[in-house]
């Protein structure tokens, strides 16, 4: 019997001093001090012993256990300091590398365009007002003069919310009723922000940008209006020979109405919307359309972003491709 114990030490101390990672050296110990690994097999066959020999061979298989646990503790910790070795040479730090810079960002050109809008219309004595881009049909169209089943409400493809109550705001106007709601004319603000449309091609995306304008005072006019546009368009492009087209248009919310476009090469280039306030939106206001009047505008960024770079494609905005964005910065 004896041998038997000699030749499994022996054989097992070559398999471990061969065994490189630790889940083969869980296997292994599995196969000779497990369960029903090859020495407590050994242990097993005691009492078929002859009684004298037992104690003797007893302690012999349990010496031998004791060697093997030694010696597979003792690859367990070469096999961990080898691997944290080859961590450490892995990451090693090599200080002669050169650094790997900051990444500064820089401004997206629409948002360059909506800076430089509110820079140019504060300097025309304007506020800048705010509203949320989840809106309730109130705000959107009903206050707006556009009640339920109004016709004029298919002009604008709305994405509504799954509530059936709130949808993303299609246009800035909303915000004209809001800033109503807590300030008494005459008021005289723009408000910025993003509006949402079913539609996508080269100029137009589901996600765009809208800036409102609203100026309520006891005698604003059409004049107004133009002059305002007018000087507005002017700045924006640095040219005082631009030829602005204020074409009849239809709006609920404003009358009467127009169109605004800009002479572009050979043709003209649709700027955005605007009118004089309608009394109904003014009754929506409690405003008293007796006393007070004014005008409203929405103009769209996104175009006026591709006509002063030369943009011929407005999805290119929304797209991140850092090899178009970075030219702006
Ligand atoms: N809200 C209109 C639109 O998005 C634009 C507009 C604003 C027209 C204010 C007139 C007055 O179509």
């Amino acid at each position: 019997m004896s041998p038997d114990v000699d030749a499994i030490v022996k054989e097992a101390l070559a398999v471990l001093a061969g065994i490189e990672d630790a889940v083969r050296l869980d296997q292994a110990k599995a196969r000779y001090l497990g369960k029903s690994g090859a020495l407590t097999q050994l242990l097993k066959g005691l009492s078929k012993l002859p009684a004298a020999e037992r104690p003797a061979f007893g302690s012999r298989v349990n010496a031998a256990k004791e060697k093997l646990e030694a010696a597979l503790e003792a690859q367990r910790a070469r096999i961990e300091a080898r691997k944290l070795e080859a961590r450490l040479m892995e990451e090693a730090l090599d200080v002669t590398l050169p650094g790997k810079g900051l990444g500064v960002g820089g401004i997206h050109p629409v948002t360059r365009t909506m800076e430089r809008i509110e820079q140019l219309f504060r300097s025309m004595g304007f506020e800048v007002a705010d509203g949320p881009e989840i809106e309730t049909d109130y705000y959107n169209f009903t206050a707006l003069n556009q009640p339920e089943n109004h016709p004029a409400r298919s002009m604008h493809d709305t994405f509504y919310l799954a509530d059936g109550k709130h949808l993303l705001r299609t246009h800035t106007s909303p915000i004209q009723i809001r800033y109503l709601e807590s300030h008494r004319p005459p008021v005289k603000i723009i408000a910025p922000g993003r509006v949402y449309r079913h539609d996508y091609d080269a100029t137009h995306s589901p996600m765009f940008h809208q800036i409102e304008g609203l100026w309520l005072d006891e005698h604003i006019t059409l004049a107004d209006l133009k002059g305002v546009l007018i000087e507005f368009l002017g700045k924006f492009f640095e040219r005082d020979d631009l030829k602005v087209r204020f074409r009849p248009s239809f709006f609920p919310f404003t009358e009467p109405s127009a169109e605004i476009d800009m002479s572009f090469g050979d043709g003209w280039l649709e700027m955005g919307g605007a009118g004089m306030v309608h009394p109904n939106v003014l009754r929506n206001m409690n405003v008293d359309s007796e006393k007070f009047q004014g005008f409203a505008f929405g103009l769209g960024p996104d175009r006026l972003t591709m006509l002063r770079y030369g943009i011929n494609d407005l999805r290119l905005f929304y797209e991140n491709d850092l090899r178009f964005l970075k030219q702006f910065n």
